[in-house]
């Protein structure tokens, strides 16, 4: 049985469609709870227009933030000016999104998917050395609110134009509109791994629990050797530009389920419960996820 690495998004996909701008400290102070909390691979913030998603204009903030941490904190991007001010700020490592839909990349980031690639390639070989550490994060990888079910061939085209020019990366299976289910996302994974291997770097799944399928989605994703999966405390998060689409699949569901498997996951679930008590009862959030609703002392009993 392989380990799992729990990586948590809640700064930046939890965050990022709540409408009251949330206090950059508030945001640190959260950042750093989840830390504390056991996670050492976060997602910190996105260096995104600020006219298409406020809540994410304090990224230059939390990257200086977030440097006294210790821990490893990607920033999402979507285009090179993006990467570019994340650089400037000292960031090193990025989550680089791009859809596996025409529809969806459009909606998202107002472009092609070969416009976007195109600007990564340009961007990533222009680069010098030593170049940050890149996730390739495929948004509806599984399903898209436009297209509907999207075949394997979309995703499977995005990751071999990538390693055509980068052979150092993880990329990130992403479930962005919580679709997908078990089978699905178990035939994907080995597909991909199959293919690929996983010389270029570990696999990651990032999954929405929509449909209440999220944490069987994970670990359907982790029995084919996907290493790395990405939850939202509380369950909150959702892109804004997916129609649809609700909250990450809970981290505290996540961890629970590994851990009752027997999979050590290095995280304290109950100062990440306490976190998720939080984060759940901010201005304007939408919750989600299953262990909080239930009487602590059976869950950490
Ligand atoms: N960060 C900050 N500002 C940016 C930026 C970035 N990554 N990319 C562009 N801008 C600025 C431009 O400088 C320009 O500023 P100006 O009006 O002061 O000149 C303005 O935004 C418009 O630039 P343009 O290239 O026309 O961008 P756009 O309006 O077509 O938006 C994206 C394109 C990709 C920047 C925008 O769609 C976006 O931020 N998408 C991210 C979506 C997201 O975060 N989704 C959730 C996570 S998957
Ligand atoms: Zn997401």
């Amino acid at each position: 049985m392989s380990g799992v690495t729990l990586v948590d998004v809640t700064p930046r996909d939890g965050l990022q469609s709540v409408g009251p701008f949330v206090a950059t400290k508030h945001k640190l102070d959260l950042i750093a709870r989840l830390v504390a909390a056991g996670y050492h691979t976060l997602e910190a913030g996105a260096f995104v227009s600020p006219k298409h998603v406020p809540q994410m204009r304090d990224a230059a903030e939390i990257a200086s933030g977030v440097a006294a941490l210790p821990g490893t904190f990607y920033f999402l991007t979507p285009n090179p000016k993006g990467a570019a001010l994340a650089l400037e700020q000292g960031v090193t490592h990025l989550a680089y999104v791009v859809s596996a839909t025409e529809g969806h990349n459009q909606a998202n980031t107002r472009r092609s998917i070969a416009a976007s690639l195109d600007e990564l390639e340009t961007f990533w070989t222009a680069l010098p050395a030593p170049k940050p550490t890149l996730k390739l994060a495929i948004s509806c990888t599984f399903h898209c609110p436009f297209e509907g079910r999207v075949p394997s061939t979309a995703p499977i085209a995005i990751v071999e134009r990538v390693l055509g020019f980068c052979d150092r990366l993880s990329i990130a299976l992403c479930d962005t509109t919580g679709r997908a289910h078990p089978t699905h996302v178990q035939r994907l994974s080995a597909e991909m791994l199959s293919r690929f291997g996983d010389a270029h770097g570990p696999w990651v799944y990032h999954g929405h629990d929509t449909y209440g399928f999220g944490v069987a989605n994970a670990l359907a994703a982790w029995g084919e050797g996907v290493t790395l999966i990405e939850g939202c405390a509380g369950g909150l998060g959702g892109c804004p530009f997916a129609p649809g689409a609700t909250g990450n699949t809970a981290s505290e569901d996540l961890v629970f389920a590994f851990e009752e498997m027997g999979v050590t996951t290095g995280i304290d679930l109950e100062k990440l419960l306490e976190i998720a008590d939080d984060v759940a009862a901010m201005d304007g959030v939408v919750t989600g996820g299953h262990i909080r609703q239930v009487p602590r002392a059976r869950v950490l009993g």
